[in-house]
């Protein structure tokens, strides 16, 4: 079974207007105070989280595995009349942008637990290499700890509607006795009352507890870490109950 990034056109599916500008709220609501100017997200896939941030006044750079949700990304770019500097790379090792440093450098879309707990460490310590002093440490994850407690097995997603077409996806949750997670995910397209394609994708994550980005940031020498909802213009409910969450940190 492939992994969903290698089909960036169905990952794109969810891309509509009221989500773009709901993401330009997140990172209003995550810049506030701070004077950022050019940003790096080390998975920026197709930039649907990210891309926003050009409409804020910020310089966007882009890294990623996937080549083909860099193409997109490097296509909505263009639509936008963006100038987006993107290049292919593991996030474990940055080198692909040499000295160059960010006023922030993220990682966004619950993309850290796709590396073992020990590379999410590994993967901050790269990331910090390209933040300026005085910018800030970023990244979004799923509450694995509440996943892990809670045990759900089914994840459903309302229908969208792309033109005739009835788009459909559940997730179906998997744990392991290694720790590991698996997400498979079933895309069903109905028109006219037929199902007329039907995708199914695996994804694999190693879910790490809070404390283990947390206390690597600290020991990195970050501080004012801030805790916020993804998207954060939400409240922040108790850490127990938030399903997604954002760090961003001070170097
Ligand atoms: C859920 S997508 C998020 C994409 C984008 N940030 C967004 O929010 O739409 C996860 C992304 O992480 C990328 N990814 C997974 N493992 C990676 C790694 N080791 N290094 C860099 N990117 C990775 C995938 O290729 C994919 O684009």
């Amino acid at each position: 079974m492939g992994s969903l990034y290698n089909r960036a056109e169905i990952y794109d599916l969810f891309d509509n207007e009221k989500r773009y500008e709901a993401y330009k709220k997140h990172w209003e609501a995550i810049f506030a105070g701070k004077d950022i100017k050019s940003m790096l997200d080390v998975s920026i896939g197709s930039g649907s989280v990210t891309l926003p941030v050009i409409d804020l006044g910020v310089k966007l750079s882009g890294s990623d595995l996937s080549e083909e949700m860099l193409k997109n990304c490097g296509a909505k770019a263009s639509k936008k009349g963006a100038d987006v500097t993107l290049k292919w790379s593991d996030f474990r090792g940055l080198d692909c942008w040499g000295d160059e440093k960010f006023d922030l450098v993220a990682s966004t879309g619950n993309s850290l637990a796709y590396v073992s707990n020990d590379d999410v460490a590994k993967t901050l310590e790269e990331m910090d290499k390209h933040v300026k002093v005085g910018g800030y440490l970023y990244f979004d994850s799923r509450n694995w700890e509440k996943i892990l407690k809670d045990h759900q097995r089914f994840y459903t997603y309302d229908p969208m509607f792309v033109g005739e077409t009835r788009v459909n996806l559940v997730q179906l949750w998997d744990y392991n006795d290694d720790g590991s997670m698996v997400f498979n995910l079933l895309y069903t397209f109905e028109r006219d009352n037929h199902a007329v394609q039907k995708e199914i994708f695996e994804e694999h994550y190693n879910p790490f507890p809070k404390a283990l980005a947390i206390d690597k940031l600290k020991a990195m020498g970050y501080e004012d870490i801030e805790l916020k909802c993804f998207p954060a213009q939400f409240e922040m409910p108790s850490f127990e109950k938030v399903e997604w969450y954002s760090v961003v940190a001070k170097k």
